[in-house]
């Protein structure tokens, strides 16, 4: 039986498993998925291990995202571009490694029918989710893609980095004030630990868009700000999750699996309708709370 992984550390977390079970089970195919927790220090041996042992591929999550680019036979143009390999697929003598979550990312808003082309797209964020993502937002062609952060000088250096495949205007998010955007994509990690980046009052145009690269816990600061912002749409990342599984496992067995009906089965698993559902007409509204002291 073909075998596959996906290493990380953490990694007793990961819907990876599940994800590429239900893919195998939907395409009648025989192979198993495991997940393997790896330490970064035994990272280049057990990638020798794993060859040895005769894998088929891996997928390859935090912390080691950038650091198995440099144990790679090949890393391909867009793994490359996005600084991280998410997919190792073996060679007679080695591994190719490939990045799959920018795909992810666009496949998930073309499902969603969230439009890129022509509008003005605000990406939230500069560290490695924003890296991976932007060489297929550029491709997708926007009509201006500006890349704000906390940091001043990390949009800048991304700017500089993607300048041969399109314009990324860098701003902090001070800077934003008085912008509006038809799309605005969260790709900081802020909401992991309950929050979001500090952000001027209205940025998101009419009829406009959210998108957070995060789902579950860390998605709900996000989707609350979406919601204030009158989102037409605000999603979370749950559907590039298995976009990307989806575009691995198309590079391993030669076929693409169908991602809605594994998306619907995660969310039935997780108790989850997805938290961000299309904004309609039944909004909750959202009260300010200030608790005061008894006053004498
Ligand atoms: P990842 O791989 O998830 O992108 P990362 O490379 O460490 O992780 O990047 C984290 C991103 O989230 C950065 O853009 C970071 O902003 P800074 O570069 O200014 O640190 C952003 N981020 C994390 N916590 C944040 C917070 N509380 N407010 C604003 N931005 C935050």
């Amino acid at each position: 039986m073909d075998r596959y992984a996906v290493i990380g550390q953490p990694i007793s977390h990961s819907k990876s498993p599940v994800i590429h079970a239900l893919f195998a089970k939907q395409t009648n195919q025989s192979l198993s998925y495991e997940s393997i927790e790896v330490a970064p220090a035994a990272l280049a041996e057990q990638l020798k291990i794993f060859h040895a042992e005769g894998l088929r591929g891996c997928n390859v999550t935090l912390p080691h995202k950038q650091a198995v680019a440099k144990l790679c036979e090949t890393v391909s143009e867009r793994a490359q571009l996005a600084g991280a390999v998410n997919t190792l697929v073996r060679t007679d003598t080695g591994w190719a490694g490939d990045n799959t979550d920018g795909e992810g990312f666009v496949n998930d808003l073309a499902r969603l029918g969230i439009v890129v082309r022509g509008r003005r797209v605000l990406v939230l964020g500069a560290g490695g989710a924003t890296r991976g993502i932007l060489g297929p937002l550029l491709g997708a062609r926007p009509s201006q893609l500006v890349v704000s952060n906390r940091n001043p000088w990390k949009p800048e250096e991304l700017a500089e980095a993607f300048k041969a495949h399109g314009t990324i205007v860098p701003r902090t998010h001070l800077a934003l004030k008085g912008d509006r955007y038809d799309v605005i994509v969260n790709a900081t990690s802020a909401g992991h630990a309950g929050g979001l980046p500090m952000l001027p009052g209205r940025l998101l145009a009419e009829g406009g868009d959210c998108y957070d690269l995060s789902y579950g816990a860390a998605n709900q600061p996000f989707c609350r700000w979406a919601r204030s912002q009158q989102a037409a749409r605000s999603a979370d990342g749950l559907g590039m999750l298995v976009e990307q599984a989806a575009s691995s496992y198309e590079r391993w067995r030669g076929v693409r699996p169908a991602t809605a009906p594994v998306l619907a089965e995660l969310r039935g698993q997780m108790g989850s309708d997805g938290p961000c559902e299309p904004v309609g007409a039944h909004q909750p509204v959202y009260h300010h709370h200030i608790e005061l002291p008894p006053q004498d």
